[in-house]
């Protein structure tokens, strides 16, 4: 059961298993949102060899299974990533495990390298759902370069992309788009317009801004600009919308879970938008303490996510305690979008915990004011002391007695 995607690695794979391990394959393209034509992946992998080949339609439930999940942790792994890869990694493997129970496939195989995340997170998800079911991973075993690779599916009648002849290596689903190789190996150099699929140039973004409102429900967003759709339809249409205003371009020098440093450029405008959103609206419903323990969280969820941990149990747990601050974050954000800057305009919630009267600085204010003065003495109570104290003095400290008489 092969995760075939249509591009070189995979279908190289296909007569490669078949020669070096003497196996039958199974191609299965799960679609998570890439804009390719999935009935032609298909096509190809059965002319590129394979007994059989499905593709399964998991838009839905990448977006409200997976990716829902990880906005309600605000989940960005080391501050910035959305993990639209990481996120799409473990749905796949669920669909490859399921199509090889029915079918009563012996072994996984994925295009992944040695090299990578991704192969991390094929093979545990495998493991945690399907522990009978052995991984192969060509391409970490059959050692050819890219080169080799072109001549083997020539030789093998597996047809080579004309184009090919982009340097990048790019993966793309609803939460984002990952672009990798070429000028961008190196981290000191500016990566090149060309290297952007899904936005604009902030300097070519439109003149004025772009409002847009999202309505959330416990979490969720379940509206934008008032219009209801289910999350994978609002999320791709506001990668349009905020990819058009330049928004969701992310340069990251990113530390992968096999120990390299790589440089990784994404594009991911309605993650962008979304996170923002939603932290947005937490920030006027959640308690202090709530808002801060959930930032320790969220770091945890997200590195979890990206490190292929996602059938665990400390996923579970995690998402059991974000799933109960989620209860009240329904409302409204209208975000402006303004050549590349995505900044919150306007909150509104039925659970809002901001009270005007209490902030307010003119007519009607009730905060209790002459209260603070004892509040602030209890509260500083402990400062206060220390304060009180005289600081020891290391020289007399260390001083020896001698010299002290
Ligand atoms: N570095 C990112 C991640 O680990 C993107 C990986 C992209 N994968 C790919 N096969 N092109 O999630």
């Amino acid at each position: 059961m092969l995760a075939y995607s249509g591009g070189l690695d995979t279908s190289v794979a296909i007569p490669w298993l078949r020669e070096a391990k003497g196996l039958d394959v199974v191609a299965v393209t799960v679609d998570v949102g890439q804009p390719v034509d999935l009935e032609q992946v298909r096509r190809k992998a059965l002319a590129s060899g394979a007994v059989a080949a499905y593709v399964a339609d998991a838009r839905r439930e990448f977006a409200e299974e997976f990716i829902l999940p990880a906005l309600r942790a605000n989940a960005q792994y080391e501050g910035v990533y959305p993990l639209s890869t990481a996120l799409a990694r473990p749905l796949i493997a669920k669909h490859l495990v399921s199509v090889a129970r029915q079918e009563g496939a012996t072994r996984i195989a994925h295009g992944c390298t040695g090299k990578g995340n991704d192969q991390v997170r094929f093979d545990l998800a495998t493991a945690s759902l399907a522990p009978e079911l052995a991984v192969i991973a060509p391409a970490r075993e059959w050692g050819m370069t890219r080169e080799e690779e072109v001549a083997y599916a020539q030789r093998c009648g597996v047809s080579v992309n004309a184009t090919r002849s982009s340097p990048y290596s790019t993966d793309e689903n609803l939460w984002g788009r990952s672009a990798e190789c070429g000028v961008l190996e190196d981290p000191a150099v500016e990566p090149p317009e060309e290297v952007y699929g899904w936005t604009r140039a902030p300097a070519e973004a439109p003149e004025t801004p772009t409002y847009v409102t999202i309505e959330f429900d416990q979490g969720k967003p379940t509206a934008l600009n008032g219009e209801r759709a289910p999350l994978h339809g609002l999320i791709a249409r506001l990668n349009e919308i905020a990819g058009a205003n330049g928004i969701g371009r992310i340069d990251h020098l990113e530390s992968r879970v096999v120990g390299i440093k790589s440089r990784e450029v994404y594009e991911c405008p309605a993650a962008t938008v979304l996170i923002a959103a939603h932290q947005a609206l937490e920030a006027l419903v959640l308690p202090r303490d709530v808002l801060d323990f959930k930032r320790t969280v969220e770091l945890r969820y997200a590195q979890l996510v990206y490190d292929g941990l996602w059938f665990t149990p400390l996923r579970s747990a995690l998402d059991a305690f974000v799933r109960s601050t989620q209860e009240r974050i329904s409302g409204e954000i209208t975000m402006k979008l303004f050549k590349g800057s995505s900044r919150v305009a306007g909150r509104r919630s039925p659970y809002s915990l901001y009270a005007a009267a209490l902030a307010t600085y003119s007519a009607g204010d009730r905060f209790r004011q002459e209260m603070a003065e004892g509040f602030i003495y209890v509260w500083g109570l402990p400062a206060r002391t220390w304060a009180g104290l005289s600081p020891p003095t290391p020289a007399k400290a260390a001083a020896p007695r001698e010299l002290l008489s």
